[in-house]
């Protein structure tokens, strides 16, 4: 009787061990187990700076880094970054691989979706780039000249439905670094990009360009699967980081270079 006891008793013993250990409370361990936090899974292209990018020893850095390091620590996670192409970012989520994805995302409604967004954090608009004698003012110029774009973005379908218009060719990348290195090497005439990322190759490739008078997309936010309840826990740490100045801190990081 006595050892019957003491089995059932261990088997609740061990069942409401697991019952903690799987809780995702989202707060930091206590004691000896504060080392390991639970970890905070994000996936972005990290192909867009100031955004996210590889730097010369291959770390993914940026604006949307920095911001997801903050968010993880005030959630007392511990923050793994995943690598992908842009076009397979929501398709992560929704399978549920990721807990939330920072990738200079517009929040827009189509996506919504497919995804919760949180509050957005920074408002870029749209651009058309290109080199300084490609004799291009605005889109009636794009006739017959090819615009490359990055998949699955707002760019590769505001592209489509403009180039019927406007009768320029669309090229298609998965990849927003190629865009820059297609422009020099004239494989296309013209990149069509996020207005504060399309700024940074403007600098560093001497080019030109026009601001997109077509769109006005919204601003980017952070997405998360449907339902998730970081939604509205990361809503409350944007409010405070823009409250305590720490925002615009990392904006005059990362941003202010990129701006007019
Ligand atoms: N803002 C655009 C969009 O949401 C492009 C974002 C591309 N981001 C990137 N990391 N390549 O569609």
């Amino acid at each position: 009787m006595k050892k019957l006891y003491i089995g059932i008793l261990s088997i609740f013993i061990i069942s409401m061990l697991a019952a903690c250990g799987s809780q995702a409370s989202g707060e930091q361990k206590q004691g000896e187990e504060s080392s390991d936090k639970k970890v905070l899974k994000m996936a972005t292209s990290a192909d867009f700076p100031p955004f996210e990018s590889h730097n010369e020893k291959g770390d993914i850095v940026g604006f949307d880094v920095d911001l997801a390091n903050k968010i993880a620590d005030k959630l007392g996670y511990q923050l793994e970054i995943q690598d992908m192409k842009f076009d397979g970012l929501v398709g992560a989520l929704q399978s549920g691989r990721v807990d939330m994805v920072m990738s200079g995302m517009s929040t827009t409604e189509k996506r919504r979706k497919n995804v919760d967004f949180s509050k957005q954090y920074h408002r870029s608009g749209e651009m058309f780039i290109y080199k300084k004698d490609a004799d291009i003012k605005k889109l009636e110029d794009l006739k017959g000249k090819t615009v490359g774009v990055q998949l699955g973005t707002i760019q590769e379908e505001g592209a489509d439905k403009l180039s019927k218009k406007y009768g320029f060719k669309v090229k298609k990348v998965d990849n927003a670094n190629i865009l820059g290195q297609e422009l020099a090497s004239n494989r296309i005439d013209v990149g069509y990009l996020d207005k504060t990322v399309a700024k940074g190759y403007v600098k560093s490739q001497n080019l030109t360009g026009f601001d997109d008078p077509t769109t006005s997309s919204p601003g980017m936010g952070v997405a998360f699967p449907k339902g998730s309840d970081l939604t509205e826990k990361v809503n409350n740490i944007l409010k405070e980081l823009e409250a305590s100045g720490e925002m615009d801190k990392l904006k005059d990081k990362w941003l202010s270079e990129y701006q007019e």
